[in-house]
């Protein structure tokens, strides 16, 4: 099959190397792409609807795979299926779920998906008010897309204030924080619940913890996500069953009522309350970094698996998976707030060539040569072992060998604490 697969970054440079793995790849093609991801490069933006159409029909694309948001919330995966591709990753429509966080609210209080308490507030007036109704602390989230930045954890009503100020006054997020939600804070270890989604079925993937916050412990600034940890350990895998049910069974159920086709990857960002797991959010998409840390373990082959999710006809069983996987983030000097890059990389090939460790690309350059830093985060790199402690060594002992000026990553990936253990 010749696959063209959108996007540039870490995630993607992991689905490429998952694909590259199908018997049944003839040819992988990437737009943007970038000098790490293995596939010829198309100098097509991921959001260049008309150009790609072009594309796909010139080649004779028999898949595509569309690894970031933008895209789908754009409508990209629609003009491509009115041009006759094949495409994984929901339309326009489906694609709300992550692209507005008051149509997923609304879509899990219709069909009765765990979630928090929440409001809609499109007057900053009327949402300031609204904030005693929530004594406890209040999340302000923006509506739209905001490369993550547009959630705000608020235990004091004056941050809630700042907050809400921000978004729909000075509009710090644009048009995306005109329409605020609130919604009551919940406390509880999150996961990311990743899986095949063809409207019908959700075939899971391992479960993974990603770890948002720059620094060791959880503190300093939200970021993209400073490394990730699969199968995750803040269930059994005992537990996992039901919570995937739960969350899962209702979402399928609320897409058939509601005639919205989904055919992509569906992730389901959970937290464990006391009181049973909630919903936070949703990505019609793989998530970056965990698909650097859940790919890894899959047995199975990603292209049939995508083609089949494309199609409408996944099967019934569950992808068989493996081990765990550690994945550990190294950041540029200044991140998140202002990335210094073009630093040259050493100890790539060192790092590589270690048993169990994969290196994944998200912000990197090859301009002669030599690897330069390119983005604010710049490698993800991944241990598996048999077990968590496995591959958390064998993610360090190849961080630790790869060196380049003001790299910064946090040191407890995967490291349980003993606070969350308690539920
Ligand atoms: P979201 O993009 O909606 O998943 O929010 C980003 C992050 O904000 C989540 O991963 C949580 O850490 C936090 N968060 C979101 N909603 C809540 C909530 N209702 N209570 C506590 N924390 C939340
Ligand atoms: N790691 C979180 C996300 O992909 O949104």
């Amino acid at each position: 099959m010749n696959v063209l697969l959108l996007g540039s970054g870490g995630r993607e440079h992991a689905l490429a190397w998952k694909l590259a793995q199908s018997p049944r790849l003839k040819k992988l093609y990437a737009a943007p792409g970038s000098d790490a991801i293995p596939a010829e490069r198309v100098s097509l933006k991921a959001t260049d609807s008309a150009g790609l159409a072009a594309f796909v029909k010139e080649k004779v694309i028999d898949l595509v795979v569309i690894g970031p948001e933008d895209p789908l919330a754009a409508g990209t995966a629609d003009a491509l299926r009115q041009a006759g591709a094949l495409v994984f990753g929901p339309g326009k429509a489906a694609a709300q779920l992550e692209a507005s966080k008051a149509f997923a609210k609304d879509f899990m209080t219709r069909h009765k998906v765990p979630t928090a308490r929440w409001e809609r507030h499109a007057s900053f007036d009327v949402a300031k008010a609204a904030l005693a109704r929530f004594p406890d602390g209040v999340v302000v989230k923006a509506d739209g897309l905001a490369a993550g930045k547009g959630v705000r954890v608020c235990r004091a009503r004056s941050s809630a204030e700042a907050a809400l100020e921000d978004m729909m006054v000075k509009q710090a997020h644009g048009a995306a924080g005109t329409t605020v939600v609130l919604e009551e804070l919940l406390e509880g270890p999150e996961v990311s619940l990743l899986g095949f989604c063809d409207g019908k079925r959700f075939l899971p993937l391992p479960s993974a913890s990603d770890h948002k916050r720059l620094l060791d412990g959880d503190e300093g600034p939200n970021t993209g996500g400073m490394g990730v940890v699969s199968p995750t350990p803040h269930l059994s895998a005992k537990e996992l069953p039901g919570v995937l049910k739960a969350v899962s069974a209702p979402v399928l159920a609320g897409l058939a009522a509601d005639g919205l086709a989904y055919r992509g990857l569906l992730y389901i960002g959970v937290m464990l309350t006391e009181a049973g797991p909630k919903v936070l959010e949703f990505n019609c998409r793989f998530g970056d970094p965990e698909t650097q840390a859940v790919l890894p373990l899959l047995d199975a082959d990603l292209l049939t698996l995508c083609e089949a999710t494309a199609k409408g006809a996944l099967p019934a069983e569950t992808p068989k998976s493996h081990g765990a996987a550690v994945t550990v983030v190294l950041a540029s000097e200044g991140y998140p707030a202002s990335p210094v890059m073009g630093r040259p990389i050493t100890g790539l090939a060192e790092a590589s060539a270690r048993p169990g460790v994969l290196i994944f690309h998200a912000g990197t350059a090859r301009p002669e040569q030599v690897w330069m830093t390119n983005g604010g985060r710049v490698l993800g790199v991944t241990g598996v072992g048999k077990d968590a402690k496995e591959a958390r060594e064998r993610a360090y002992g190849a961080a630790e060998t790869i060196e380049f000026e003001g790299v910064q990553y946090r040191k407890d990936i995967g490291l349980v604490r003993a606070a969350a253990r308690q539920r």
